[in-house]
């Protein structure tokens, strides 16, 4: 069974920081990464590609059921690449609109139900970092280190307007805003899988902690928990 490796869960929010978090754990003790949200994007980018409106649940169950996908961890420059039916779909995958459809065809149950054996396929040795929004609660809930990241929803606004403008992308901060808070409603509201922090989960509050702050903390979780 996949839940004998041991599995750190970091669910949150957009914006709370989980990704850079992750990709950091994993790169420091040396386990795999699960990048969940990545899935459900990739599902959205490929509905694009063929014609598949985002609530067709059935066309979409089916495409998430035969979902051709690749993550290619590229060492060299600690990027992983996403491949999806032969196409690098890295750059598209990081788009505010596939991070919307992502959340849209997130909130369907058979979805979910579709890529759920393939987000725990990931668990192998010698660990696994799982970031997501339901890492803790459903995917892995024998996680023995779960994390909640969270941060205020203008902090977690401030930091992506200052990711878009670096990149040199133009948006307004109250348009980045707005985007967080409605993508957190969707989120958190489902009925299926919402974004809430497991019962066993260590909360962290991001808003006032810059991340190696949070790495610091992380990592003595994980010697209290995970020392042999
Ligand atoms: O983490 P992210 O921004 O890449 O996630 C994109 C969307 O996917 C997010 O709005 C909600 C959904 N998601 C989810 O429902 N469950 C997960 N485990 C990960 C992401």
């Amino acid at each position: 069974m996949t839940e004998q490796v041991s599995v750190i869960t970091v669910d949150g929010p957009s914006g709370s920081g989980k990704g850079t978090v992750c990709k950091r754990l994993a790169a420091t003790l040396g386990w795999h990464l699960l990048d969940s949200g990545a899935l459900y994007r990739v599902l959205g980018i490929a509905a694009a590609r063929h014609q598949v409106a985002l609530d067709d649940e059935p066309a979409l169950v089916a495409l998430a059921a035969g979902l051709d996908v690749q993550f290619i961890a590229d060492p060299a420059d600690e990027v992983v690449r996403v491949v999806l039916e032969g196409d690098d779909v890295s750059g598209a995958l990081r788009t505010e609109e596939a991070g919307s459809a992502a959340s849209v065809v997130a909130a369907i149950e058979s979805v979910r139900a579709a890529l759920l054996q393939r987000q725990r396929d990931f668990a192998l040795a010698p660990g696994l970092v799982a970031d997501g929004r339901d890492m803790g609660t459903v995917v892995f809930p024998a996680a023995p280190l779960k994390i909640y990241l969270t941060a205020s929803a203008e902090e977690r606004a401030r930091r992506r307007y200052n990711q878009l403008i670096g990149k040199g992308g133009g948006a307004s901060l109250q348009s980045v805003l707005d985007d967080i808070k409605a993508r957190d409603d969707r989120d958190m509201n489902r009925p299926v899988a919402p974004l809430k922090p497991a019962d066993d989960a260590v909360v962290l509050d991001t808003t006032e902690l810059g991340i190696e702050d949070v790495l610091g903390r992380i990592s003595e979780l994980v010697k209290g928990r995970l020392a042999p």
